[in-house]
């Protein structure tokens, strides 16, 4: 069976993780999709950065959700991770969606509101998503399950994943009490007795973060559809391309 590939924050491992470089690499690729993260500034625009603070990715310090449109676009992205990306910026929602528009890429959005509530975050991106009209393409996903039932409440036809990083004893019947289409987890889950159980039970099970060959052939082994990795050239040379 095909093992479908996205890149993790784009193609983090060789590039600024979830910038326009890291994203213009994946969809380069023939693979199924890629996997970003958004939070909310403080004036209300979804941004697409991973960490709550700006200080691991950037040059500045602060909080997100402390921090206005027009100070977050100030920040350099890319220099912490190479001179050669300096000058990228924290990409808004708005300008990662427009990249992807007209590729077959599928785009894994998670919402990290799983610290900070964000309020208002969902409803924007699902209005981006439908002004996008990217429908099937999109995959909801976040750690903060109480905004994935919402989001399956207020948008039943954009397919949603829920993240956990724990040995779920029966994480099919825990997807289904909270709207989830889809099993998102960590590499532990997939190769042990219940993540075995939840597939062959007909679960969609996607896994991060699948970085090394070993790994991969872990993961492939439990019949999980996707894996999330930081390394998409690489994985494409063990897996092949999305057809
Ligand atoms: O969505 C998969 C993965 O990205 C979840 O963990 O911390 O890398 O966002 P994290
Ligand atoms: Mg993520």
């Amino acid at each position: 069976m095909e093992m479908e590939i996205f890149a993790h924050r784009g193609a983090s491992g060789t590039h600024p993780e979830n910038t326009m470089a890291a994203f213009k690499k994946a969809v380069s690729l023939p693979i199924a999709g890629v996997e970003l993260d958004v939070h909310l500034s403080k004036d209300g625009v979804p941004v697409v950065i991973h960490d709550e603070a700006v200080d691991r990715t950037t040059d500045g310090a602060g909080f997100v959700k402390d921090l206005t449109f027009d100070e977050l676009k100030e920040l350099d992205a890319g220099s912490w991770f190479s001179e050669e990306f300096r000058g990228e910026r924290i990409p808004s929602l708005r300008e990662v969606l427009e990249l992807f528009d007209g590729t077959g890429h599928r785009l894994n959005i998670e919402l990290k509101s799983d610290i900070f509530p964000y309020p208002g975050m969902r409803e924007k991106v699902i209005g981006l998503v439908k002004e996008f009209g990217l429908g099937r393409r999109v995959i909801l996903s976040s750690f903060d399950h109480e905004t994935i039932r919402a989001a399956k409440q207020e948008a039943p036809d954009l397919e949603t994943g829920v993240l956990f990083m724990e040995i779920l004893s029966d994480a099919p019947a825990y997807a289904a009490s909270i709207g989830a289409d889809a099993l998102h987890s960590a590499i532990p889950f997939a190769v042990r007795g219940p993540g075995q159980r939840a597939v062959d039970s007909g679960s969609i099970l996607r896994v991060f973060t699948v970085n090394s060959r070993e790994h991969a052939e872990w993961v492939a082994a439990s019949g999980a559809r996707a894996i999330f990795t930081d390394y998409p050239e690489k994985m494409l040379e063990l897996f092949g391309g999305h057809k």
